[in-house]
């Protein structure tokens, strides 16, 4: 069997010690993010997905305004833990990703095929998964770490000012990547007779 893809795989974890030291260029991260998002397969090709690439000090923002309003919920005594796990673990990245889905083509598909509306949702949380996994592992392909954050939706009225994010796009998942400064721990699995039926 070929197993490059599953070798990429498992190069793809969770970094939380993440750096600038990025050799590639903000426009070849770019492209490489928006060729790997558009081959990510979504219900009815419908691409429900929206995507904002931030660097500098967009990148920069982002992690800020996750602090302005942590600080906001966070008891005071709690608040310089999280503040260092966001500076140390996402702010000190190279740049972050943003996955928006689109409401309004939700909408539409909800709309237009009323015999699969309820699924329709379901399906936009699908579609980011897996645009998420596969640039999650393109990155890593490049020698580059990544996670994924859920600060929204605490952060997304600030977002939606700050970057101007159309209305109907609703904030799914935050992805900080950079340089691996240190590698993930070795990963546990569940048995596999308690995942798997094969049946012959
Ligand atoms: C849908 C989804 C949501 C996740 N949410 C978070 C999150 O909010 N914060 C976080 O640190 N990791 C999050 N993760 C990362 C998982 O914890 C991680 O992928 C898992 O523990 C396996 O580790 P690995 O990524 O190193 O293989 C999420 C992963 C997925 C797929």
């Amino acid at each position: 069997m070929e197993t490059e893809l599953l070798s990429l795989m498992k190069q793809r974890r969770s970094i939380y010690d993440l750096g600038k030291n990025v050799d590639q260029s903000q426009a070849d991260l770019t492209s490489l993010i928006q060729d790997v998002v558009k081959e990510a397969p979504s219900a009815f090709n419908s691409q429900t997905d929206r995507i904002v690439i931030a660097y500098g000090s967009a990148h920069d923002k982002v992690w800020d305004i996750v602090l302005d309003e942590l600080k906001k919920v966070v008891p005071a005594e709690a608040f310089e833990g999280s503040k260092q796990k966001v500076e140390q673990q996402f702010k000190s990245g190279y740049g972050t990703i943003l996955w928006f889905t689109d409401m309004s083509k939700v909408k539409e598909l909800e709309d237009g095929f009323p015999l699969y509306a309820d699924n329709f949702y379901d399906w936009s949380e699908q579609h980011i998964g897996n645009s998420q996994f596969a640039v999650w592992t393109a990155l890593a392909e490049n020698r580059l770490g990544a996670s994924v954050q859920h600060y929204n939706p605490l952060i997304d009225a600030q977002i939606a000012e700050t970057f101007e994010i159309p209305k109907d796009w609703r904030l799914r998942s935050e992805m900080p990547f950079g340089s691996i400064e240190s590698t993930a721990d070795d990963k546990d699995y569940m048995d596999d007779e308690d995942r798997f039926k094969v049946i012959d």
